[in-house]
């Protein structure tokens, strides 16, 4: 990374006695994200797979009733999965490894009630076919190119006793019932042996498996109080996947965003003042986070393409453009997208799913591949730090790098850059980044647009932070563009500004 090399040069220019100051970086501003984080918030939209023992039962919340036979896929294939989110352009896709109902897809030890005590494993086993889903799905995603995620439900309502589960009793599914502090038996050791078997978990080629997130869903529908071991599951995590982040309600790397309809707020902070251990924040915290927050905790949306989690029959997926405009609300304001896919009985992603994913994906090609400024566009600064192009001017902005970023003296919270197309051009939409890596400064910005004699405003932001989306709902016909950084709490440092051209959707944004 550029950003470690300047220091390192910096370092060396001291050391040999030239000109100390001669290229000095800014420093990072207050937290800063972690380098897994930094990752995760360069994924952008990834989906999540709702599968198991609803998806035959029909439940949203399955009560831990049916036995494992009720799985029964006719013809699973994982595979179909992480190539359509592939040819969908989405980068990850998070597994319901267990969801509330306590049922494991993998072939787990701390319990019988798991997928692989069903006669559809059986029969795998029969026929030399593996009938680990977890590993099945985590084998498809490394085939396709994309990145593999696990959710892990802390509620279990197979050990809670506040749960009765006659249909189970007098099986040997009918197990302790140690979820909360007053039971007897030790949950939080349960979920971390779950935990470790997941993420310590072989693939068939010997590899070990290759975790981007893991989403300890905050949700219960019980009163059984239970005090979750948080610190404990994220020493595992580290332990044994160092580059995953941790998903829960705050952390302890990324937050819910405070609703699962696709959308936040115009403001996002990727920090917040609280960890999983402190009182949850309510959902218009979440969505807007803490400026100058005290953890680098960034928000995730989780949100549908049916009205389920699980698949059910009398469900359709949504089309195309209300993806869009969820995309636009999501990642155009700097929240990474999980958009839920769920597989059928069949064990399928529908082809009318696949369809709306296809739609989506050339809506937003039709916005994002419109960009109409090339390395080497006209494009001046109001000023650039210590006068050094090379290092922080503004050409820095178009070079499509995430480790180069225009910025100026210590001493300006305020600065703008000019853009001369040449000619007149329309244009419909603005990509503007913050470089992150050095912190989240910005507190308002305003691009203008110059149309016949003067300077005509075209957005008004608040924060930036990752990646900003701003598409207008009329195109404007201009030949020059100027984006102001209006307010910052410290130097700015922008990494990349792209002006987009005519596209498909603007009469659904904004
Ligand atoms: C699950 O694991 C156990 C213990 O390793 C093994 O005996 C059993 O055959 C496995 N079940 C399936 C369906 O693979
Ligand atoms: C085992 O699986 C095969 C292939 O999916 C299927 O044709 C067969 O009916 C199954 N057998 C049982 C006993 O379920
Ligand atoms: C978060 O903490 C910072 C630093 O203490 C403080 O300036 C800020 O006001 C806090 N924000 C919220 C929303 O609590
Ligand atoms: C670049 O833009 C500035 C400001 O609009 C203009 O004065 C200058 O002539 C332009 N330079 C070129 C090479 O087009
Ligand atoms: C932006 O804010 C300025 C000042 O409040 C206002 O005059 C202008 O109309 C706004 N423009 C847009 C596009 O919201």
């Amino acid at each position: 990374m550029v950003r470690r090399g300047i220091y390192c040069a910096v370092t060396l220019l001291a050391v040999s006695g030239y000109v100390s100051n001669a290229q000095t970086p800014p420093e990072p501003y207050l937290h800063v994200p972690e380098d897994r984080q930094l990752a995760w918030h360069g994924l952008e939209y990834y989906a999540f797979v709702h599968f198991g023992h609803n998806t035959f039962t029909g439940e949203e919340w399955g009560r831990s009733q049916s036995p494992p036979d009720v799985f029964n896929p006719a013809s699973l294939d994982t595979d179909q999965w992480a190539q359509s989110f592939a040819n969908a352009g989405m980068r990850g896709m998070i597994l319901t490894a267990k969801h509330h109902d306590g049922m494991t897809l993998w072939n787990s030890s701390t319990t019988t009630y798991k997928i692989a005590n069903s006669a559809w494993a059986k029969n795998r086993t029969e026929q030399g076919l593996d009938s680990d889903v977890v590993r099945m799905a985590a084998e498809s995603a490394k085939k396709y190119g994309i990145r593999f995620g696990i959710y892990l439900s802390p509620w279990d309502i197979h050990r809670d006793p506040a749960m009765p589960k006659p249909g189970l009793a007098g099986t040997i599914f009918d197990e302790p019932q140690i979820f909360g502090d007053a039971s007897p038996g030790d949950y939080n050791e349960l979920y971390s042996q779950q935990l470790t078997e997941l993420l310590t978990m072989e693939l068939s080629d010997g590899s070990q498996i290759d975790v981007f997130e893991l989403w300890l869903d905050g949700a219960s529908g019980s009163d059984t109080v239970q005090t979750f071991d948080w610190a404990r599951y994220r020493d595992i995590i580290r332990e044994h996947q160092p580059e995953a982040v941790m998903w829960g309600h705050q952390g302890v790397d990324a937050r819910w965003v405070g609703n699962e309809d696709g959308y936040t707020l115009e403001t996002n902070w990727h920090t917040i003042n609280v960890t999983q251990d402190d009182a949850r924040l309510g959902e218009q915290d979440l969505m807007v986070g803490a400026r100058d927050g005290t953890y680098w905790t960034p928000a995730e949306s989780d949100a549908r393409i049916r009205d389920g989690w699980f698949w059910h029959e009398e469900e359709k997926p949504k089309a195309g453009d209300a993806l869009m405009a969820m995309y636009l609300k999501t990642v155009g304001r700097s929240v990474a997208l999980n958009l839920d896919v769920p597989p059928d009985k069949r064990g399928l992603i529908q082809d009318e799913d696949i369809a709306s994913l296809i739609e989506f994906k050339e809506l937003r090609e039709s916005l994002l591949d419109k960009g109409i400024l090339q390395p080497g566009a006209n494009i001046t600064a109001s000023s650039v730090r210590e006068g050094n192009s090379d290092a922080y001017g503004p050409q820095n902005l178009l070079d499509g790098r995430d480790d180069s970023y225009w910025t100026v003296n210590d001493d300006e919270t305020t600065a703008w850059v000019e853009i001369d197309l040449g000619d007149v051009r329309p244009i419909s939409g603005f990509i503007v980044q913050e470089h992150i890596g050095l912190g989240q400064r910005v507190g308002s910005y305003t691009i203008e647009a110059f149309v016949g004699s003067e300077y005509t405003t075209v957005v008004n932001g608040t924060s930036i932070g990752y990646k900003r989306i701003d598409v207008l709902s009329n195109t404007v016909s201009t030949s020059r563009i100027r984006l102001s950084i209006t307010q910052s709490n410290a130097v700015p440092v922008l990494q990349g500004f792209q002006v987009l051209g005519p596209n498909d959707i603007s009469k659904t944004s904004r």
